[in-house]
């Protein structure tokens, strides 16, 4: 059945909502986006810099600071007046009327459009981001961005604060849902396209939060330790890649310290890295109350102080007047907004709000979800599951009925409708609310066998969902596990009794599936005695029906682990999450901000592991895994052979995959190095992929082009990256741990 008859209830209802809030919002009226006539810096032949330039010798020193922080959020400190010009979302920046200059209206957007819910209005979640990790498809990543520039721009926003890339060095943290998975050059090439897709839409891009916002435990008051070879080679490096391929026009800033000093006012990560060595010309924002000086801040680079104007507003401007801020520094930090501004077409195109498309949506969120589900067990080909054999499936798991769970906090998407599992008309979700949305996994299985019988269990008593299970030809079983910002988990089990309900069904039913919906990875006690395994993530607006498409074979699962499944707790590199002293705890909206500005006293992580960072951690250590990063299974297979690696300013590494299997699929293939002895390197790295479409039979031969820096290591002396001579391994197949071909060369 087309997807557009499918998702029919869902449209509806949203298309409803999205058009009431737009007659509702025509008093809407946006400041500042007022044509200035024939004003020189609205020539779109110039450049950003020179329109910018333009501009700032025509604005007054208040003009100039008031782009240089937000209006207030409500909850979080105090409010501007001019607030009330604010859409709704988490930042609003006054604009220059006068100059054409428009608002800034920033929403939060990591798998969507946060600020939706606030103004009634709808927005599609597509799969977490980590789930769009493992697509590791550069399309999807652009549209991806794209979808989300679109819907933001149809509510009235013209910035988007996500683009969350902080490397997964500690799984447990309550943001690895946001987040792209545990290696550099898939997660900074991935993020860039997700920004190439949301700026082409006019949408001022960010992303975040720079750096080592690992955890959320105590992230105001935390202090990161780690040496600067590590931190450049591992978790600067995607923030480098991104805005190496991208034009990102902004950069937040982390709420912890690093090193010592707070990431906003910390002069090596803003000023040294970020913009003299890497060239950006964009502006850093701070993440919400992560601003704490205004000297200091300003002269260690920080642009612009979000939500309020606590150090960047009346504190700057007596800053300047006494000479304690130079009135160049000021300059240079709305130069860049402006630039920014006008490269991302922000001035050109002044807001509209328009309906979102729903059904777009909806198409673009499963297409991206089909691709973003991997298949981790799979044994003797339970799946896909033949729909016309099946007489009789239990379908197991709480709310499997009704709906699937999303990830929490700011990157939180409003269904429509409301939380799937919460009576109707509740309302906007809350901070702590575990959202549904109302994609249900139990009727799209239900349209796929319609002469089968299907018996629903939401697993609250094991027994009786074994007994279900028993009775069926097949039981699938559902199981979560819920991430949000501001927490942390405490380990990486499944929460309640799901361990025990999963290893109980699968006793009653050899032909047992697990589908998880989990914001990443998870122990699997049971892994053994299932016969499937299915890694949905968060699943989005479209989850149910992706799921079943894979399940029954509709779609060849082509997705491949971002991000490694440890087989315990005890095999990551931190015994436990470093938790703040009792007194030092800040989480949490919305007191959260007094405290923040009070000043917290710091408590210490050190990230001693280094350059070990998930799949270089456990091959350092020789460390079995449950599945390893880059895998993924498919229902045909594939063969690899013929490599060759030519030497060169880029390496060129070739070879041949086969679909050896009787149905056409996606192979993603993977290039990893491994470095000279003498580079002091974990055993290997990833340097490459592509993925290839394949026909049953086909072969296709691929060449890689290396970038020399996905080679190189971080010399802290020459502060430079520098390429090590000797012999680099060259290895290639469909995951980290399953390599069949290897070359070595050498390289000056
Ligand atoms: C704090 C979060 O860390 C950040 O990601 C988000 O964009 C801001 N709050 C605004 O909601």
């Amino acid at each position: 059945m087309p997807l557009r008859v499918r998702s029919c209830r869902i449209c509806v209802s949203a298309l409803i909502v999205a058009i009431i809030s737009l007659t509702l919002s025509s008093a809407f009226a946006q400041s500042g986006s007022a044509t200035p006539g024939s004003k020189p810096w609205m020539n779109a032949k110039l450049s950003p810099d020179e329109r910018a330039s333009l501009v700032l010798k025509e604005m007054t020193l208040d003009e100039k600071i008031s782009l240089l922080h937000g209006t207030g959020m409500r909850g979080l400190g105090p409010m501007s007046p001019l607030s009330v010009r604010s859409n709704g979302g988490a930042g609003y920046v006054v604009g220059v009327p006068r100059l054409g200059i428009p608002d800034i209206q920033m929403s939060d957007a990591a798998y969507g459009v946060r600020s939706s819910g606030e103004n009634g209005r709808y927005s599609t979640a597509l799969p977490s981001d980590v789930a769009a990790a493992a697509s590791w498809d550069l399309d999807a990543a652009y549209e991806y961005g794209a979808l989300i520039g679109r819907e933001l721009r149809a509510q009235g926003y013209n910035m988007s604060l996500g683009g969350g890339v902080n490397l997964t060095r500690e799984p447990r943290n309550g943001r690895t849902f946001e987040y792209l998975g545990e290696d550099p050059v898939l997660a900074g090439s991935l993020v860039a396209q997700v920004m190439k897709g949301l700026q082409a839409q006019h949408v001022i891009g960010d992303i975040k939060h720079y750096a080592l916002n690992d955890q959320e435990s105590g992230r105001n008051a935390v202090n990161v330790n780690i040496d600067e070879r590590s931190m450049r080679e591992s978790d600067l490096l995607p923030f480098q890649i991104a805005l190496r391929q991208t034009n990102i026009a902004a950069v937040m800033c982390s709420y912890n310290r690093l090193n010592g000093d707070y990431a906003c006012e910390n002069k090596h990560l803003l000023t040294d890295i970020v913009k003299k060595d890497w060239n950006f010309k964009g502006f850093v924002l701070s993440d919400w109350g992560g601003t704490h000086s205004t000297v200091k801040a300003s002269a260690a680079g920080l642009d612009h102080e979000e939500p309020a104007e606590i150090f960047y507003g009346p504190s700057m401007k007596n800053a300047v007047e006494a000479g304690q801020v130079p009135i160049a520094e000021i300059d240079d930090h709305v130069h860049r907004i402006l630039r920014s501004m006008f490269a991302c077409g922000v001035v050109d195109d002044p807001l509209e709000r328009s309906v979102v498309d729903v059904v777009g949506g909806l198409e673009v969120a499963q297409k991206i979800a089909e691709q973003s589900i991997v298949l981790l067990k799979n044994s003797q080909s339970l799946l896909p599951l033949d729909a016309g054999k099946i007489a009789s499936i239990a379908v197991i798991g709480p709310h499997a009925d009704v709906g699937m769970i999303s990830g929490g906090g700011s990157a939180q998407v409003d269904p429509p409708g409301g939380n799937a599992i919460m009576p109707p008309g509740q309302g906007r979700t809350k901070w702590q609310d575990q959202v549904w949305f109302p994609t249900s996994p139990l009727k799209t299985i239900k349209a796929k066998v319609a002469h089968a019988t299907v018996q629903y269990d939401p697993g609250t008593d094991a027994s009786s969902a074994a007994a279900a299970a028993k009775s069926a030809d097949v039981a699938i079983v559902f199981a979560y596990q819920w991430e949000s910002e501001g927490m942390d988990l405490d380990n990486l089990s499944l929460p309640g009794n799901q361990d025990d309900l999963i290893a109980k069904v699968a006793a009653a039913n050899p032909h047992t599936v697990v589908v998880l919906e989990t914001g990443g990875p998870v122990t699997m006690p049971w892994a053994d005695q299932v016969g499937g395994i299915l890694e949905a993530w968060y699943a989005g607006s479209g989850g149910a029906d992706a799921v079943a498409n894979l399940l029954f074979g509709d779609v060849n699962p082509s997705a491949k682990l971002p991000i490694t499944f440890p087989k315990s707790v005890d095999d990551l590199p931190h015994r436990n999450v470093v938790k703040p002293p009792k007194k030092a705890t800040t989480e949490g909206e919305p007191d959260g901000w007094k405290r923040i500005a009070a000043g917290l006293p710091a408590f210490q992580i050190t990230y001693d592991e280094g350059l070990e960072v998930g799949y270089k951690w456990y091959d350092a250590k020789e460390k079995s895994v449950l599945f390893p990063f880059g895998y993924g299974l498919s229902y045909t297979s594939y063969n690899y052979s013929n490599l060759t690696v030519t030497p060169g300013k880029n390496v060129r590494v070739s070879f041949t995959v086969t679909n050896t299997g009787g149905q056409a699929g996606a192979e993603i293939a993977e290039v990893y190095a491994a470095l000279p002895q003498n580079a002091g390197e974990p055993p290997k790295r990833l340097v490459g992929w592509s993925k290839l479409k394949l026909n049953p039979g086909e072969s296709k031969d691929v060449t890689i082009e290396i970038d020399p820096l996905y080679l190189s290591i971080f010399n802290v002396e020459k502060n430079a990256w520098q390429l090590i001579s000797g012999d680099y391994a060259f290895l290639v197949g469909p995951s980290s741990q399953t390599l069949p071909l290897k070359e070595s060369v050498g390289l000056k």
